[in-house]
């Protein structure tokens, strides 16, 4: 039975109607916001046992799985309140810096509500499927000779002199809908999880995770997770306390030296009772194995939260006895498909003879 609602989008029945029709009156967004949705978030919160086993048992283990977003990250949920905002006060072009997937979400929103989108980049360090979605959407895409921080403080620049609206997580709207992942997880589970870990990088997630925890407790009483919050070894400018100038890392997501929310980050996992911690690169692709032994591919930046947990439990610097964790893995692995290609070899090729399969396949 299909229903229409009403910003146009036909659901069956209510199975998800997208982050401001579900939790709008939780987000603080101004009257003249105008929804914009591509019924983003309600993504699955996947129970993985056997992973939990392998970290050393005991405890129990969900992945927050975001890439089944829209555009396949995360950033769907605040980018659908930060164009909606921007469409209702008639802005008619967006602008974001991005290490690739706010280039590929800000690119489709703005596309959805008629807008002009125009993504900077790093150079070379943008993984192909964010790329392919951010051209595919009709944004303008600009390569910028620098790094992601570079990128950002030109667009705050170029947003402060002329009409077009920034996407970036500076924009707060964009934390307000970010929250709903937070809501979710603590709606799912009927209270919020004793442990969150997940990847840092401009460290605008981790901030509104944390301002979603801290309202839903307020207004139902649902706990507060501890937070383990985890940069790349190479990009870990709240981990040494400094920012990084030329940070490097596989995990091309969070390849960011000086994170525009790095206070507010450092404060959520204070006040959470948690850290911020540094996975290596090897660390962070072998639980992108992990996991895609459990059927969950994610790019290497969303495995990060779990490969800073496996280095801690490793160390024995967790305990987890009894305790509930949840993993918030931020994008799909058919992002970043050549980080892949790169570890393989080629397939085999065979003559197209039984005889020659039998020879390479063993049947049970
Ligand atoms: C897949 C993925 N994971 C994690 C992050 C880090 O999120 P934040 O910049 O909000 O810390 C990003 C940011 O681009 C990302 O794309």
């Amino acid at each position: 039975m299909k229903e229409k609602r009403g910003d146009g989008c036909l659901t069956m029945n209510t199975t998800n109607t997208g982050v401001l029709s579900h939790y709008g009156g939780l987000l603080d967004l101004p009257n003249h916001t105008q929804p914009v949705t591509l019924l983003e978030g309600d993504t699955p919160l996947i129970p993985v046992p056997r992973l939990a086993e392998a970290l050393g048992g005991g405890f129990e283990l969900y992945v927050k799985y975001e890439g089944l977003n829209p555009t396949g990250s995360f950033k769907d949920r605040g980018m659908t309140a930060a164009i909606s905002e921007a469409l209702g006060r008639g802005a008619k072009a967006v602008i974001c810096a991005s290490t690739g997937n706010t280039a590929a979400s800000a690119a489709a929103y703005a596309a959805r509500a008629g807008m002009r989108a125009v993504v900077l980049i790093p150079e070379g360090k943008v993984a192909a499927g964010k790329l392919a979605g951010a051209v595919a959407y009709g944004a303008q895409v600009v390569q910028v000779k620098g790094s992601f921080d570079d990128a950002l403080s030109l667009v705050v620049a170029i947003s402060e002199k002329h009409p077009i609206a920034l996407v970036n997580s500076l924009n707060p709207y964009r934390l307000e809908g970010q929250k709903s992942a937070a809501f979710e997880i603590c709606d799912t589970l009927g209270r919020a999880p004793d442990l969150l870990c997940l990847p840092v990088g401009n460290a605008g997630n981790i901030t509104s995770y944390w301002m979603g925890f801290k309202q839903y407790h307020r207004l139902k009483g649902s706990g507060l997770p501890r937070f383990l919050g985890v940069q790349a070894a190479g990009a870990a400018p709240l981990v040494l306390g400094h920012p990084v100038e030329k940070p490097e890392t596989v995990a091309t997501a969070i390849r960011i030296g000086r994170p525009a929310r790095g206070e507010q980050a450092l404060q959520a996992a204070e006040e959470s009772g948690g850290r911020i911690i540094a996975a290596s690169d090897d660390e962070i692709l072998s639980m992108q194995r992990k996991l895609a032994g459990e059927g969950i591919w994610v790019e290497p930046a969303s495995a990060a939260g779990l490969a800073g947990l496996a280095n801690l439990m490793r160390r024995g610097e967790m305990d987890l006895a009894g305790q509930r964790v949840v993993a918030v893995c931020t994008g799909h692995g058919l992002k970043d498909p050549d980080i892949i290609a790169q570890q393989m070899g080629a397939p085999m090729i065979l003559p197209p003879t039984i005889e020659a399969l039998e020879a390479v396949i063993q049947t049970p």
